[in-house]
């Protein structure tokens, strides 16, 4: 079940994956980090400033970021995989991608960055794999500088009916199998507070993914059932289901249901300062 750098991944790279992750941005954006790059005022992004986006998948969240930032910033984008990075054209010049896993970053990041983001990579790390990766981050920061994590939390806010019950089994089994908690996204703020960071501030927001929230509700739809979508080649490949056709029917149910009950995920935003 794990990569070869410890990683717990079953969700499709590149491809359909990475347009996937980039319509995402368009929504998330709005919907959780209110139409900015960061959630936290208090972070005064400086001339020439260096900025981490760990897991970056497509790069979509740093993309967006290039444009905002002042003069001389230098975005650096990680991942542990390059599958789903942009095609070289897309890259703005002052953007940098590498392969790195968020537990293992390189040694001379030491001090940095003065921010560092990460987004939606839960269902990859367990708590164990969560707590390296935060002393990671504070590694790599300069005092004084601002993390900030975004991460689903996968259970239901909402109730739910009998097809969203079964669809949870299935993801109590799997992650039974692979060790990684539903609830992580919760812990976070504990986690950061136990790696050394101040001023942590932990804060729900929530993204419709239902037809009843009319537009919005509707990317936030094509957004999470793409990512369920997608991860059908990695559920056959490590046996958790039988066959594609079964799970696809499976989903097409939970669709109906998650309309029929305006169902939103809830998404922590967790943002701290290393002294
Ligand atoms: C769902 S994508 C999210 C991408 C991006 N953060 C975003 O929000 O658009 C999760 C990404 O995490 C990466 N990933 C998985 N395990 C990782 C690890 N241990 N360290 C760094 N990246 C990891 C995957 O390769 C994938 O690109």
């Amino acid at each position: 079940m794990s990569d070869t750098t410890g990683s717990v991944y079953l969700l499709a790279r590149g491809g359909s994956e990475r347009d996937r992750l980039n319509a995402q941005q368009k929504t998330v954006r709005k919907c959780v980090y209110d139409d900015r790059i960061l959630n936290d005022d208090t972070v005064l992004l400086q001339p020439g400033c260096r900025i981490l986006d760990s897991a970056t998948g497509s790069g979509a969240w740093l993309i967006d970021a290039a444009q905002e930032v002042p003069e001389g910033a230098e975005l650096y984008g990680a991942d542990i995989s390059d599958k789903s990075f942009p095609p070289p054209n897309d890259v703005p010049s002052n953007a940098h991608f590498s392969v790195a896993p968020a537990t293992a970053l390189p040694h001379e990041w030491d001090g940095y960055f003065d921010v560092v983001h990460q987004r939606y990579v839960a269902n990859a790390l367990r708590a164990s794999d969560w707590k390296t990766a935060l002393s990671e981050f504070h590694r790599v920061l300069k005092p004084g500088g601002a993390l900030q994590l975004v991460e689903i939390d996968f259970r239901y806010p909402t109730s739910v009916g009998p097809t969203m019950k079964k669809y949870e089994e299935l993801q109590r089994s799997v992650r039974n199998s692979t060790g990684v908690p539903v609830d992580a996204a919760s812990h976070l703020g504990a986690w950061a507070e136990e790696a050394g960071f101040v001023n942590v501030m932990a804060q729900k927001k929530y993204v419709p993914v239902s037809k009843k929230w009319g537009e919005i509700g509707q990317r936030g739809f094509d957004a999470h059932m793409g990512a369920l979508r997608n991860l059908t080649q990695g559920y056959l490949k490590a046996g958790f289901i039988q066959s594609g056709e079964e799970y696809s029917a499976l989903l097409d149910d939970v669709e109906k249901e998650w309309d029929e009950f305006g169902v939103r995920y809830t998404i922590w935003v967790v943002c701290a300062r290393k002294p």
